[in-house]
């Protein structure tokens, strides 16, 4: 690494670009089916019909690819996140795990994708710590569900962003996990003594003042609030709760009802509203594991999207 190049900082510019979550898939030249979630999938030429991925020299699969005469291209949908967990395991029996069956070119082709691409090999290029695979699509499809997507170590569900953002107009309440130096904001209710996170009528901007951008200007906060964490109802189905996570840029101004956490002093016998403080344990988990994933459900029950093991 050239000394001015701070990894850790050029890996988080680079994870600042939004891409897919595809499966690449080969076989052994016994018929072993072998494959690895990838994100550096990119389309090349349209005539000929070239794609590129980029595969890693430590990869278990690296030598199995390197010998392929043809690869497959499986594009993930949505809510196939388990399937991207998978393949980016070392787990020996990934296909056990998952549905597919036999392209044309012999290659594993995954269902319910969103789309797949049957390729041959067409080059290898040596490219640094990696080795760029082109293919040459011999047979493809593709489906309306909506893909997976991928974006600073965290999954990006395209279809749940926009539910979550029609929700707004209802009786939804929107809030937001903002962290500083391993801190997170919280507001305390000066009759009770308990505490909750920032809140608004919607995302909104911070010109209004009832959304949560104005609460959060009010409370002289500039954040970055970026990523959708946790959906889910309560009331009976009454309120439905959207919470983002982001980062603080600046602030908050002096305010006693203001108060910075860090992960192991969290006020939890102060965070009376269960499913509030079900969410902000996992925050805290998964923030020291460094894992995101997305809670869809009810204050009671509800479905993880959980990130895999991240090669971020
Ligand atoms: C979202 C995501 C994207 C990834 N992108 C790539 C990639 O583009 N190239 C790569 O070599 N590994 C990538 N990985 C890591 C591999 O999936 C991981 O190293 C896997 O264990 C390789 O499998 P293998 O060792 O069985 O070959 C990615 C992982 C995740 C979770």
């Amino acid at each position: 690494m050239t000394a001015a190049i701070d990894p850790r900082e050029l890996r988080k510019a680079l994870g600042a670009f939004v891409t897919g979550v595809t499966v690449i898939t080969t076989r052994e030249a016994d018929g072993t089916p072998r494959g690895f979630t990838a994100n550096s999938f990119t389309s090349v030429s349209l005539d000929p019909p070239l794609i590129l991925v980029c595969i890693g020299k430590t990869a278990f699969s690296y030598p199995v690819f390197c010998a392929a005469k043809n690869f497959a291209v499986n594009i993930l949908a949505e809510d196939q996140v388990d399937t991207s967990g998978v393949f980016a395991s070392k787990e020996p029996d990934k296909f056990d795990r998952a549905r597919w069956r036999t392209g044309a070119g012999g290659s594993p082709i995954i269902e319910d994708t969103t789309a797949w691409l049957d390729c041959e090999t067409h080059d290898l290029v040596e490219a640094g710590d990696h080795v760029i695979l082109i293919g040459r699509v011999i047979d493809f499809d593709h489906s309306n569900a909506n893909p997976l997507g991928f974006c600073r170590g965290s999954y990006v569900q395209f279809g749940l962003e926009r539910d979550a953002v029609a929700a707004a107009g209802q009786q939804t309440r929107v809030g937001a996990i903002l962290e500083s130096d391993g801190k997170i904001l919280m507001l305390k209710d000066p009759q009770s003594g308990t505490y909750v996170l920032p809140t608004g009528s919607s995302l909104g901007s911070a010109d209004d003042e009832k959304s949560l951008y104005g609460k959060v200007r009010a409370l002289g906060v500039g954040a970055d609030i970026s990523f959708l964490f946790a959906v889910y109802e309560s009331d009976n189905g009454n309120c439905q709760w959207v919470y983002y996570r982001g980062e603080i840029v600046y602030g908050p101004k002096e305010d006693p009802a203001v108060r910075m956490f860090g992960f192991d002093e969290m006020p939890w016998d102060k965070i009376t509203d269960s499913a509030l403080q079900t969410m902000l344990r996992r925050y805290v988990t998964e923030r020291t594991e460094n894992r995101f994933g997305i809670y869809v459900g009810d204050n009671e029950r509800g479905q993880i999207h959980a990130l895999s093991e991240s090669y971020f």
